[in-house]
């Protein structure tokens, strides 16, 4: 009773909402929940709250499905599968699926993987996006966060004993940021050359070293070690002359 009291309440503020013209594209199922404490754990919405996808508007319907313009909750959750349903847009064998509508890149990279057959098989002993970036929250792990997550698994004695990936994946992603903090220190000076024709061409040779970054990222994704090494050593070397352009003010 007391929660159909609230409900009550948010269909009016939902009705003061449109009367304002506003938020009526944004997703109405957060504002409820949050209203309704126990509808979903604390830490999920929190996660979300807190991350890239609650900053821009990534509403829950986009990874469950629902109608977010409806303040009326048989409406909102008309079409809401269990989670444990195979065919539940947030089941792990259907999560590449679901989170890459917006994320391509990592979508077709993974499906390269070993790891994104045994999903499509329905085994669900292999990583899926959510095992390492959260189910909410696109989280980014630490290296060492990583490397432990891998050895859920391929550590000695796991289902899939290979001891020598995580280690790998670590020193790979450790790689991978100290890169991407070379770039951003790099187009940090760019930005203040003088000359406009210098300045462009620099940025043209950021440019240039961002294309194996991004390579290396995806080669991570379709976890293909050794070609995430060669595209991280071609970014390297692609910084390295840039470091040394910006040194030499000399030089165009
Ligand atoms: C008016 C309030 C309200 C709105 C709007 C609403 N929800 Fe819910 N939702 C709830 C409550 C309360 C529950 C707890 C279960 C129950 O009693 O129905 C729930 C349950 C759920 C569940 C769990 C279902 C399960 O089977 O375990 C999901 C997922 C969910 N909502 C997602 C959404 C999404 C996505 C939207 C928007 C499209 C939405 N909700 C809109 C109140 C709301
Ligand atoms: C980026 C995708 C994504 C977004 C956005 C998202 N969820 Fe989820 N949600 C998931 C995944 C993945 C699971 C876990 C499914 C499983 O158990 O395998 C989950 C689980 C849940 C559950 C059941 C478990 C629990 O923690 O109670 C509910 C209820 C739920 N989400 C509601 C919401 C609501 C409400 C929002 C918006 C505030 C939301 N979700 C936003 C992906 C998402
Ligand atoms: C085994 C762990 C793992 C799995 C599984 C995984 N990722 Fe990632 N993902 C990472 C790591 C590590 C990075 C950071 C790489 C970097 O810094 O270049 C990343 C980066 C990203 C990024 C930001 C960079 C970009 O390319 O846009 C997105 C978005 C992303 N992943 C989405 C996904 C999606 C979607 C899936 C499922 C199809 C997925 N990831 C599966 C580990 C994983
Ligand atoms: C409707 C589109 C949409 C869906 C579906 C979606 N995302 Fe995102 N994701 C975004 C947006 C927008 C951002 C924020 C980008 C920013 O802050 O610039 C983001 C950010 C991220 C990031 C951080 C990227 C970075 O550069 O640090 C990761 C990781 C991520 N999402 C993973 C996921 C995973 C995993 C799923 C599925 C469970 C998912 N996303 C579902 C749109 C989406
Ligand atoms: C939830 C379990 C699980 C996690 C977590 C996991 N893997 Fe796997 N992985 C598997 C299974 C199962 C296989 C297939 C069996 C095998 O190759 O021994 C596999 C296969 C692989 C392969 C072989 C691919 C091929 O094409 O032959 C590589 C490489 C790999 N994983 C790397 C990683 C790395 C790196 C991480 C962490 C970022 C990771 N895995 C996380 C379960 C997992």
């Amino acid at each position: 009773m007391v929660r159909h009291a609230g409900w009550v309440a948010m269909v009016v503020a939902g009705v003061l909402f449109a009367a304002d013209g506003f938020a009526q594209t944004q997703s109405r199922c957060a504002d409820c929940h949050f209203a309704n404490p126990g509808s979903v754990s604390a830490s999920h919405l929190s996660e979300w709250d807190l991350s890239g996808h609650g900053r821009k508007n990534v509403g829950c319907e986009t990874c469950h499905g629902g109608d977010p313009r409806s303040f009326e909750p048989f409406v909102a959750h008309k079409d809401i599968l269990a989670r444990t349903n195979p065919a539940s847009p947030v089941h792990p064998t259907n999560l590449p699926k679901t989170c890459g509508t917006c994320h391509t890149g990592p979508l077709v990279a993974f499906q390269r993987s070993k790891h994104y057959e045994l999903l499509r098989a329905g085994n669900k002993n292999g990583p899926t996006c959510t095992t390492c970036h959260g189910e909410a929250a696109g989280t980014r792990l630490s290296p060492k966060a990583l490397e432990g997550q891998c050895a859920t698994c391929h550590g000695a004695g796991k289902i899939a004993p290979h001891p020598e990936f995580p280690a790998r994946a670590r020193l790979a992603d450790e790689g991978l940021r100290e890169a991407r903090a070379l770039l951003k220190d790099a187009r940090n000076a760019i930005a203040r050359v003088k000359d406009a024709a210098r300045r462009a061409s620099l940025e043209q040779a950021a440019q240039q070293a961002e294309v194996p970054l991004i390579e290396a990222t995806q080669a991570g994704h379709a976890f293909v070690y050794d070609q995430l090494d060669e595209r991280l050593n071609t970014a390297r070397a692609r910084l390295a002359a840039l470091f040394e352009r910006l040194a030499n003010p000399d030089a165009r």
